[in-house]
């Protein structure tokens, strides 16, 4: 990729990269439409009930989340369990707070929105209204099924960080890294992959890469066990452990969905590859440890197409104290042919927003995304329709952030804030995943034009 800034954009310089990596997405349990829901509420004086009626949406719509062992406080799979949540069901469907999902409507449609149709909402709202009655457990839907512990279905394997990772009650966490050998003996596509921490309240963000064989990154580094980049002696190797091409698994955040391509599209892993774990932990006043796992599906048959995670970054922002809507852009070019799939935007505590635009030769912006970014809610947003782009499409990502006082997120207006781990310090991080040709290499989208690009 190419980079750049555009003229006229002066308060941000530009540092493009475009890294091979791969995104997390989607859970199809929160995608399908339940239409037996729609055509209730509009006869009149049929009163929905939970099993025919709610119990369908919770299903689609919620349960993913909301179910044992998952990240909501309470579960919403059973009557009883619905019940005494029936007013505050009605709220955040009313206020749109439920299901999460932060994309402008008026940009793009994604086949990962998990949001309710007007009939759903005003469905729900009428069977609070008429007593949030239970009606006739035959009516019910099929109760869905989870594979235990996962949101994909039951992994061809899973691969954990072999040594927990000690987490201090209080303080700031670096960076930590923990290599894990595959053990694959022949190529894999993985066609589904979930991360999962084991304590889920202290991982703020994790990507898992894939480190072929062939591959010198991180190789002074210790296998199956943690440790962070400061402990190296050599400068370059502290510098290179947050720089490389491979190819990431996945991204994982609070709120994300795992990676699941559809048929014909997969990530590459070679035998032989290791997985780096790269985890960014926060604390929260208990000291814990946490050993992550990634489950992965293999696709049933060698894909047509490969999936690479590219990213638009821009490290070199300095966002001024007490500002709001603080502008940040980057810019790149893509280098061949590509499937545009999904994105990924990643910001800390001052993220706004963020925007993802397709600027066409005659300087018109064409906006694919645009998200009001919730820091509580790091999503990735799959298109619809894929979006065939040609080598030389230039590719936009334009960040906002609030670092006035008037932001409840924000933890100190008064800072100048820039690039950093640290949720305390921010980061500008556009991931966008393409599918290509199946043997097409992460390297070819890696040309870099210069350290300036400018
Ligand atoms: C992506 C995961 C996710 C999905 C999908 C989801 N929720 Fe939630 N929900 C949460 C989490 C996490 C919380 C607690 C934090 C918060 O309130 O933001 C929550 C909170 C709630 C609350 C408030 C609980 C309280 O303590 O007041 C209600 C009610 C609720 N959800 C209902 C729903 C309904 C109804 C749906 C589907 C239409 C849904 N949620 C879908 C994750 C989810």
């Amino acid at each position: 990729m190419t980079s750049g800034t555009t003229s006229g954009v002066a308060k941000s310089a530009v540092a493009v990269i475009v890294l091979v990596t791969s995104l997390l997405l989607l859970g199809s349990a929160t995608s399908s439409n339940s239409s037996a829901a729609s055509s209730v509420a509009r006869r009149p004086g049929v009163k929905p009930t939970f099993y025919k009626d709610v119990l369908p949406i919770l299903q689609d719509h919620c349960q993913s989340c909301h179910r044992e062992g998952e990240i909501a406080p309470m579960p919403l799979v059973t009557y009883q369990d619905a019940k005494p949540w029936a007013a505050s069901i009605r709220m955040v469907v009313e206020s749109k707070s439920m299901p999460p999902w932060s994309a402008d409507p008026r940009y793009g449609k994604f086949s990962n929105d998990p949001s309710l149709t007007p009939e759903q909402i005003s469905v729900i709202a009428a069977w609070v209204d008429a007593g949030a009655a239970a009606g006739s457990p035959k009516d019910a839907p099929l109760a869905r099924h989870w594979a235990e512990g996962w949101n994909i279905p039951q992994p061809d394997k899973v691969v954990q960080m072999p040594k927990a990772v000690s987490l201090p009650a209080t303080g700031d966490v670096e960076y930590t890294y923990e290599i894990v050998p595959t053990g694959f003996t022949e190529d894999k596509w993985v066609q589904m992959s979930e991360v999962r921490p084991s304590s889920r309240e202290h991982v703020h963000y994790a990507v898992v890469y894939i480190r072929p064989p062939n591959s010198s990154w991180l190789r002074k580094a210790p296998i199956g066990v943690p440790f962070t980049p400061s402990s190296f002696s050599d400068a370059e190797e502290r510098a290179e452990a947050h720089a490389t091409t491979s190819d990431m698994l996945l991204v994982y955040a609070p709120g994300s969905e795992p990676d699941r391509w559809p048929d014909g599209m997969a990530k590459f892993i070679p035998a032989g590859s290791d997985l780096v774990f790269q985890m960014h932990y926060t604390t929260n006043g208990h000291a814990a440890s946490d050993q992550t796992s990634v489950g992965m599906v293999f696709a049933k048959q060698p894909p047509q197409q490969r999936v690479l995670t590219l990213q638009l970054t821009n490290h070199t922002f300095v966002i001024p104290p007490r500002t709001d809507d603080y502008r940040v852009q980057v810019w790149g070019t893509l280098p061949n042919d590509a499937t545009l799939l999904s994105f990924f935007p990643h910001m800390h505590l001052r993220g706004k927003r963020f925007e993802y635009n397709i600027v066409h030769r005659d300087g018109t912006v064409e906006t694919l995304l645009r998200v009001n970014y919730h820091f509580h809610w790091q999503m990735s947003y799959r298109l619809a329709q894929p979006r065939p782009l040609k080598a030389g499409t230039r590719l936009q990502a334009v960040a906002w952030y609030d670092n006035s006082e008037n932001n409840p997120h924000n933890p100190d207006p008064n800072k100048t804030v820039t690039w950093g781990g640290q949720t305390y310090e921010e980061m500008m991080v556009g991931f966008f995943d393409v599918a290509v040709p199946a043997n097409v290499d992460k390297e070819q989208f890696f040309v870099r034009h210069g350290a300036a690009g400018n």
